[in-house]
């Protein structure tokens, strides 16, 4: 007979392979309950530890992001095919001078070096960005594919 606690992780895990999972981004504590969530997914889709790596930093960058500059709001995490797509929105401020802040430059509102956004640019297959200084806030969507070439630098 199976002990109760094998049974707890067992309902554990089927809740958060959900291939949805989204989560309010309101405290630091939520940015970790995000990178669990989309732990689980990668491991669904057979991430290599690279990207994985590669998809906690950025989740990382764009929750520190709401939470500098927002305060509070969402992230949405799907699995599509051999796709991970990550989706951070909020109503906050949104970003001025965009462009110049993907290519470098140094905001002076900056709580950090300056560098999240164009870091999770580089490290993710898709990146797309919409900002609205007259209350739309910002909304970020991000991609990790598994494609051939991605599993070929497995390394676990
Ligand atoms: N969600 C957001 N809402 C409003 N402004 C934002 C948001 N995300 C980023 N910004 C603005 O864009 C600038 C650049 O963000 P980015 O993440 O690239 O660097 P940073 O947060 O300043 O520093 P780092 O991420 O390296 O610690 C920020 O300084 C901030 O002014
Ligand atoms: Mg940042």
């Amino acid at each position: 007979m199976p002990f109760p606690f094998q049974k707890k992780v067992m309902v554990m895990t089927t809740d958060s392979t959900k291939p949805i999972q989204k989560i309010t981004i309101q405290t630091e504590d939520d940015l970790y309950l995000a990178i669990s969530a989309a732990r689980h997914l990668m491991n669904r889709l057979d991430f290599n530890k690279v990207d994985q790596q590669k998809v906690i930093v950025s989740i990382s960058e764009l929750c520190r992001n709401i939470l500098n500059y927002s305060e509070h709001g969402t992230f949405l995490a799907e699995v599509t095919g051999n796709k991970l797509r990550l989706t951070f929105e909020d109503r906050g401020p949104g970003i001025e001078d965009l462009d110049e802040i993907l290519n470098g430059r140094k905001s002076p509102l900056s709580k950090g070096l300056g560098m999240g956004l164009a870091g999770v640019k580089r490290l993710m297959d898709y990146f797309q960005i919409e900002t609205s200084r007259e209350g739309g806030g910002t909304k970020v969507i991000v991609e990790k594919w598994n494609t051939c070439e991605n599993r070929k630098r497995r390394n676990d």
